[in-house]
């Protein structure tokens, strides 16, 4: 005989708010290759929202040179050599171009071990048509990450963000939801988390690094409304 009495039923956790994020306030964010424009404008906007930042560069001087820059608008930038910003963040952002991507990331698979790694490359092309998507061998510039840095936890975001208006200090807002894709949904609550420290800013949870793919492409078409419009465009997604 079987009885289904609710002391005896299996406890079921009550579902969690996924707009229940954590508190990222206290982590250290570094940014690899942080002296280009888009690392530039996120270590900028975070440092802006209170967020401590290291700025990660190839040569110590080159970062130290931009985050003297911008440390003239806002507190708590810091510049370092790629290695040294990867060991002492807690979450590093990859913001270096695709070409540079894999060489970048095997050199510091050591000192990203650990941490909590946010790719934001897009692996594209371009010619007298326009941007167009490349296909990398392992799926997507993230799972690229993901099998460089097995001892990493790999998410992706901040794809879609024009580092023109990330830069520019006369703008409080930035109007646009980032998709974050993950394997595990503890980071990428960090991560959306992360984003919702910059004003106008949302993450979003869109899914596993095997979809990173689309997720990366897309700029090739945010690049073709931009010129059309001659726009700085971002992305919502309505109806949660
Ligand atoms: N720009 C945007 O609006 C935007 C928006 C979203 C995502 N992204 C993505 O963010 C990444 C960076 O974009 P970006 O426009 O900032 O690029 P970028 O200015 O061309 O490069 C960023 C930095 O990466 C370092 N770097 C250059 N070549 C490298 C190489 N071969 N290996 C390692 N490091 C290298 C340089 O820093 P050091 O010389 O100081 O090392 C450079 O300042 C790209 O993958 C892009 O797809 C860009």
């Amino acid at each position: 005989m079987t009885t289904s009495s609710s002391s005896e039923s299996p406890q079921q956790a009550p579902a969690k708010d996924p707009w229940d994020l954590p508190d990222v306030s206290g982590l250290v964010v570094g940014v690899l290759g942080g002296t280009g424009d888009q690392g530039r404008g996120l270590a900028y906007r975070l440092a802006r929202a209170g967020q401590k930042v290291i700025i990660g560069s190839r040569a110590a001087e080159r970062a130290a040179a931009a985050a003297a820059e911008l440390g003239r608008g806002v507190e708590g930038i810091e510049g370092a050599d790629n290695a040294e910003c990867a060991r002492r963040s807690d979450i590093v952002i990859i913001a270096v171009p695709w070409d540079g991507h894999a060489k970048t990331l095997e050199a510091l698979r050591d000192d990203l071990a650990g941490k909590l790694v946010v790719d934001c490359v897009n692996p594209l092309g371009f010619d007298k048509k326009g941007a167009y998507a490349l296909k990398p061998e392992e799926g997507s510039a993230a799972e690229q990450a993901a099998a460089l840095l097995p001892e990493s936890r790999v998410t992706a975001a901040f794809h879609h963000l024009s580092a023109v208006l990330l830069q520019d200090e006369a703008i409080e807002e930035i109007d646009t939801d980032v998709l974050v894709l993950g394997e595990r949904r503890a980071d990428t609550d960090v991560v959306q988390a992360l984003a919702a420290r910059i004003p106008g800013m949302r993450g979003v949870f869109a899914g596993r690094l095997r979809n990173a793919h689309q997720v990366e492409s897309l700029v090739a078409n945010l690049i073709s409304v931009n010129r059309r419009y001659k726009a700085h465009a971002g992305l919502r997604v309505t109806d949660v």
